[in-house]
């Protein structure tokens, strides 16, 4: 990236019963706990030259205020709805209405899990989805993001 590339601000959101990782199925989610992998995307984010705020809620109405706080602030989206995934129209709605560029990610992979793991409300608005690599999901994600960022801000070749 050049010195005059723009330092995009995104977002990372964290969905419910994510404040328990580290404690919560260990065997499918990790050891890592949500404090340790802020901290990896911090150091991600640093490498990448872009900077990330992260926010973690149980609740769908206050996911859903962020994102829509998000519109004008930030460049990007990375979020793992956690349980919203498979339920929340609130936050797909939410995301839509923003048209944030938005990277789903998810620790375990979810198309391995149970039947009603296997739908995304999110995934059909979002320029896509990562499961299954545990916390480097978001390191992927957040990787995809900015690529597509900076590819999205780099004029077209003149012909
Ligand atoms: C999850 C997968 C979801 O199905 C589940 O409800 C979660 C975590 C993941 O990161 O693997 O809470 O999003």
């Amino acid at each position: 990236m050049s010195s005059q590339d723009p330092s995009f601000q995104i977002l990372v959101l964290h969905g419910p019963n994510l404040n328990l990782l580290g404690q919560r199925e260990p065997n499918v989610y990790g050891s890592l706990t949500l404090t340790e992998i802020n901290k990896r995307i911090e150091a991600q984010a640093r490498t990448l030259q872009v900077k990330v705020s992260c926010f973690q809620s149980n609740h769908e109405g206050a996911l859903v205020d962020a994102i829509q706080e998000a519109w004008g602030q930030y460049q990007g989206l990375l979020i793992n709805p956690a349980a919203y995934t498979h339920t929340s129209v609130a936050m797909r709605d939410a995301i839509a209405a923003v048209k944030l560029p938005t990277v789903e990610v998810h620790l375990s992979n979810i198309h391995q899990r149970e039947a009603f793991r296997h739908h995304s409300y999110i995934a059909p608005i979002a320029l896509g989805q990562i499961s299954g690599f545990g916390y480097y999901s978001y390191i992927l994600g957040l990787q995809a993001l900015v690529e597509h960022l900076r590819e999205s801000k780099t004029p077209s070749p003149s012909t």
